[in-house]
């Protein structure tokens, strides 16, 4: 018997029985191996790669630039740190929106180079017949509403989406169509409250959200903000858990003064 073989491996059902039994969701994201092992250690359902990658990762300053090949990367990587959660893979801008063939071709890469056992893809309506194709392959699809950052030179800002009530009615409706094409969950991000709470009791597929209020059925937070990380980032919706910007610029320069002073390393660090 596998030492593993008694660990709980969630699945998109347990996410389904999870909402059923009105247990919250957690969701964080990671790009690499060693993040994703304390971050599955530390108990999350689902582990998302992002394509956040793009910026907390390389530094762009949207998520526009990064590559199937690099998500592939991140996701191998991710993959064979986790025993128990749900790995969740982005599929990056321009992999899917043109043609459901290509939407296909590229879920099926992320599935079998990166592992993933899953994908996340940003729209509604307007990408409905690459979800269809990618659910009929047998790949279990979330669908992600609200704040897309893919479509950011669209929105032109990063402020609350679906204020109006055009955009509300249009965030249900594509929450209902996510739901009958198959996905097995949606997220959420920056939308009103009251709004996400309406579209998770519309919906029997979980609803994971950011920036959208305690009434969804998960929540996800990127890993660098909600450890702190991230100095320059505080939106009102974020949680920092620890301050880890000041405990590693702090240890980094304790480091440089203790080689500086040739108290680095001592008698018992040496051979
Ligand atoms: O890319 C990402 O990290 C995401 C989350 C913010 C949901 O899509």
């Amino acid at each position: 018997m596998s030492v593993h073989s008694e660990i709980r491996k969630i699945t998109t059902e347990t996410l389904r029985k999870m909402k059923f039994d009105k247990e919250k969701i957690t969701m964080l994201t990671a790009y690499d191996f060693t993040t994703a092992k304390m971050v599955d250690a530390g108990g999350v359902d689902s582990i998302l790669i992002g394509d956040s990658a793009a910026n907390v990762m390389a530094g762009f300053e949207t998520t526009l630039p990064i590559t199937l090949d690099q998500m592939i990367y991140h996701t191998q990587c991710v993959v064979r740190g986790v025993e128990r959660a749900l790995v969740v893979a982005d599929l990056p801008f321009g992999t899917y929106q043109s043609n459901p063939e290509k939407a296909l071709e590229s879920a099926v890469r992320m599935m079998k180079e990166g592992g993933a056992h899953a994908i996340k893809v940003e729209g509604g309506k307007e990408i409905e017949e690459s979800i269809r194709k990618i659910v009929n392959a047998g790949i279990p699809v979330c669908g992600h509403l609200g704040l897309t950052p893919q479509s950011i030179y669209q929105f032109g800002t990063y402020k609350v989406r679906a204020k109006e009530d055009s955009e509300a009615e249009k965030l249900i409706s594509d929450c209902k169509l996510l739901e009958e094409l198959g996905c097995f969950a949606v997220v959420l991000e920056k939308i009103p409250a009251a709004l996400a709470k309406r579209a998770s009791e519309s919906i029997s597929i979980p609803t994971i959200g950011i920036g959208a209020g305690p009434d969804c059925d998960g929540q996800v937070l990127v890993y660098h903000d909600m450890v702190g990380m991230n100095q320059g980032f505080s939106p009102k919706f974020l949680r920092r858990y620890l301050d880890l910007y000041s405990e590693i610029t702090g240890a980094v320069s304790q480091y440089v003064k203790d080689v500086k002073s040739a108290d680095f390393p001592n008698d018992n660090e040496s051979y």
